[in-house]
């Protein structure tokens, strides 16, 4: 059983976090800029590594830019670490880490991977956006954490 952490990424794990999205798909990479806005949510100290056994097997982008309510941009898991439960945890994680109480994210229909994981650590579906990526409508999800935090 793996122990999964997250820690703030520092522009040290600069080449790691862009390695982890440059294999996802090196396209988008090069064509949306994706190193710049990389750089610029470690220097926002929006992105986070996620440890497995204090390895880095990923990252997870998030901020407050969505309604100020907690908002995860991105999470990629390394490939060969995908299925065994560790993007849920870092997902739980991060929702812990929130400092509102709602927190949303979206994926393309065609993600059942995000999806399944996402409703494994208690998210609910929270609506379709059509127009975005044609063919594939982007799923809105969001997960009520703890009703002591701010509230939206
Ligand atoms: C989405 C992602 C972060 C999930 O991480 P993960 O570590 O695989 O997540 P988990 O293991 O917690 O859960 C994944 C679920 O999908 C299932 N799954 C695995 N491979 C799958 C596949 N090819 N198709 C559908 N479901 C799959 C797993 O079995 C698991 O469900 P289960 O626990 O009910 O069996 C990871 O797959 C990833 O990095 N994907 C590429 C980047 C991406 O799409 N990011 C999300 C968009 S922001």
């Amino acid at each position: 059983m793996e122990t999964i952490r997250l820690r703030k990424a520092t522009i040290k794990d600069k080449a790691i976090v862009v390695d982890f999205d440059y294999n996802l798909d090196k396209v988008e990479h090069i064509e949306l800029k994706r190193e710049e806005k990389i750089t610029k949510a470690i220097m926002d100290k929006e992105c986070f590594i996620i440890l497995a056994n204090d390895s880095a097997v990923g990252f997870v982008l998030f901020d407050y830019r969505f309604f100020d309510l907690g908002w995860i941009e991105l999470i990629i898991v390394e490939e060969k670490y995908r299925g065994k439960g560790i993007g849920g945890q870092a997902i739980d994680l991060i929702c812990r880490h929130s400092k509102t109480n709602k927190v949303f994210t979206s994926t393309n229909s065609s993600n059942t991977q995000m999806q399944k994981a996402l409703h494994k650590v208690g998210f609910s579906f929270a609506g379709k956006i059509n127009g975005l990526d044609e063919g594939d409508p982007e799923l809105f999800y969001f997960k009520t954490t703890d009703d002591s935090k701010t509230k939206h």
